[in-house]
């Protein structure tokens, strides 16, 4: 309410008032006072003088009252205190980032998938919001917080993913393909679950669709990157696949490399581009890694 009206009174609310930088407001109280309109049109003038005002949480409260008023966690305030602070180098731009693995139906109850948990994609499109971008994230099934200010769109197959990375297409301008896509599905998924026998068992495959591969010749004005994992040979593989699916810069790293890979919070990362280029990293965290990416696209797109 001070804010709202200017009053000056102590050291935090002069502060406030003579301080130009971004500021941010993360309203926490009993519901009642809360919901109260003179506090509803009080955010709203902070709102209008260009404050910008965290959504309080619902839970226990400190009065030990349960309903709306809790002060978002931490890691809620970070990233909002983060978007306030990032440059918006990305602003006005479509980045559509896919993450995690792809889960290929065997029956009602098994599947085939990999070891994958989305987190450099998931850390890709964190970056690419807290900078300004639009972002959508097309995502597998993982275990990870959706990402605050981008659009979530969970899949399940690789077919799924395919659709849902074709269908925007047209109105992305960066994709970044972080996504672990099965290469292979089962050729049919039985309707009941399938029961064991004495025997041998095997499961007859067929290709999925290469989602890089069918949109990298067909690419007007769109970034593409891409992902490359590998045990060995990593640089001639992954130079490979820029070059067959026509990209314009793909991110290889060597599973056995300690600190890099499925899981882990670091990544040990090498950029190819289509110029010849072949630049290692140091070993970073995958939150590093993501704004090395972004820097990297903003460089090459001019
Ligand atoms: N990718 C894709 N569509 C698929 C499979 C992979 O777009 N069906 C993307 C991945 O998201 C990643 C890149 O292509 O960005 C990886 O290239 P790929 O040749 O699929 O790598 P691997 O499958 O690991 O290669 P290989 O099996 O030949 O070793």
């Amino acid at each position: 309410a001070k804010m709202a009206h200017g009053i000056a009174d102590d050291m935090l609310t002069t502060t406030v008032l003579a301080a130009g930088c971004p500021k941010l407001v993360a309203p926490a109280m009993n519901t009642g006072m809360l919901e109260n309109p003179i506090t509803q049109d009080n955010i709203r003038t902070l709102e209008r003088y260009g404050f910008t005002v965290i959504p309080s949480e619902s839970g226990l409260l400190a009065c030990h009252d349960v309903g709306k008023g809790r002060l978002p966690a931490d890691e809620v305030l970070l990233d909002y205190i983060h978007r306030a602070l990032a440059p918006k180098d990305l602003a006005g731009l479509r980045v559509t980032v896919t993450a995690g693995p792809t889960q290929e139906a065997i029956d009602p109850v098994r599947c085939l998938t990999n070891h994958s948990t989305g987190k450099m994609g998931y850390a890709v499109a964190r970056a690419a919001a807290l900078r300004g971008a639009q972002v959508t994230l097309i995502h597998g099934p993982t275990a990870l917080a959706p990402v605050r200010f981008a659009e979530d769109v969970p899949v399940v197959s690789a077919q799924e993913m395919y659709q849902a990375v074709t269908g925007r297409f047209a109105d992305t301008d960066i994709l970044v393909m972080a996504a672990a896509v099965a290469d292979y599905r089962p050729a049919s998924v039985a309707s009941d679950k399938v029961k064991k026998g004495d025997g041998e068992m095997s499961i007859p495959l067929v290709r999925t669709a290469d989602i890089l591969g069918t949109i990298g010749p067909q690419k007007t004005h769109q970034f593409l990157c891409g992902f490359s994992m590998e045990t060995r040979d990593m640089v001639a593989h992954s130079a490979e696949k820029l070059r067959k699916k026509n990209l314009d810069m793909i991110v290889a790293n060597n599973l056995k490399d300690p600190g890099a890979g499925f899981g882990v919070d670091t990544n040990l990362v090498t950029f190819l581009t289509p110029d010849g280029g072949v630049r290692q990293l140091p070993l970073m965290s995958k939150d590093a890694v993501a704004g090395a990416i972004l820097d990297e696209i903003l460089a090459r797109r001019g």
